[in-house]
């Protein structure tokens, strides 16, 4: 059984079938990629994904279980965390704080065995500082953990959005467009981050992204989609040089 199961997920907006038929498998500890020109449909999966919208047909199940038609607060606590395409952060509170947030959010399962310890500690101020600081750095964040989250550099807001994601044990990490806006050394220092992170939690992770090569770099596997549809699925390599692809990337 797969970590998350999506069966002939569809949903419409008054005519438009924005998401129609998605299927995918993704294995517990995989980094996968889900990519197509813009209007495909990849945040609206994403946003059925996490409750924002109820999908008019089929279903997922995490862990084996359906999650289809559940709020986005049940759907947080059983496990799916994401970041958003246009930034979401607290943006009047401390970088630190930001992640607390997320800490405070944290439910029993997670990840991490290695960055978590015992539930009782939770309402431990020290404690929570401290797994705070080990996920800032992680980021690369620490040094900048009082500042005003609205202070930082744009690449690092996209980060310590991730971080707080991150913080609340996801079991699955959903990240849409995490490089959007960013220039090439940035964006190539994040895509290792999100390696390291899926390496050392042990993160199953789902990743829209644009950039086709960006993908292929780093996911092991990838689905496209076109209009709304599955154009292709698998490896990056077979993926990238299917004809359907390069037409739906390239236009003609
Ligand atoms: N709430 C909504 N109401 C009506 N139409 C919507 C809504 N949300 C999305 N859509 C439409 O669904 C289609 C898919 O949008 P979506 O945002 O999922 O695309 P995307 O693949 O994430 O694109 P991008 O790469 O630009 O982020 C688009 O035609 C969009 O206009
Ligand atoms: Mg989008």
């Amino acid at each position: 059984m797969a970590l998350l199961e999506v069966k002939n997920l569809g949903i419409s907006f008054g005519g438009l079938r924005a998401v129609d038929g998605f299927n995918v498998n993704i294995e517990k500890g995989a980094l996968y990629g889900l990519i197509g020109p813009n209007g495909a449909g990849k945040t609206t999966v994403f946003n059925m994904l996490t409750g924002v919208y109820q999908p008019t047909v089929g279903t997922f199940t995490l862990d084996g279980e359906n999650l289809t038609g559940k709020s986005t607060l049940e759907i947080a606590h059983k496990g799916i965390a994401r970041t958003f395409q246009n930034i979401r952060l607290f943006a009047k509170m401390t970088v630190q704080d930001n992640v607390k947030v997320g800490l405070h959010n944290h439910v029993k399962y997670g990840i991490a065995s290695g960055v978590f310890r015992l539930p009782g500690y939770f309402k431990d101020e020290k404690y929570l500082d401290e797994r705070a600081k080990e996920l800032l750095d992680v980021f690369g964040l620490y040094g900048e953990r009082d500042y005003l989250a609205s202070n930082l550099p744009y690449g690092k807001q996209r980060k310590l959005e991730i971080a707080r994601a991150l913080a609340t044990g996801p079991k699955l990490l959903l990240l849409d467009e995490p490089a959007a806006g960013m220039n090439p050394n940035e964006t190539a220092e994040l895509m290792e981050t999100i390696h390291f992170v899926r390496d050392t939690f042990d993160m199953t992770i789902l990743l829209i992204e644009h950039d086709m090569k960006l993908v292929s770099g780093i996911c092991e596997e990838i689905t496209v989609l076109n209009f709304g549809q599955v154009l292709a699925q698998g490896k990056p390599s077979d993926v990238l040089n299917d004809p359907k692809v390069i037409v739906a990337y390239l236009g003609e």
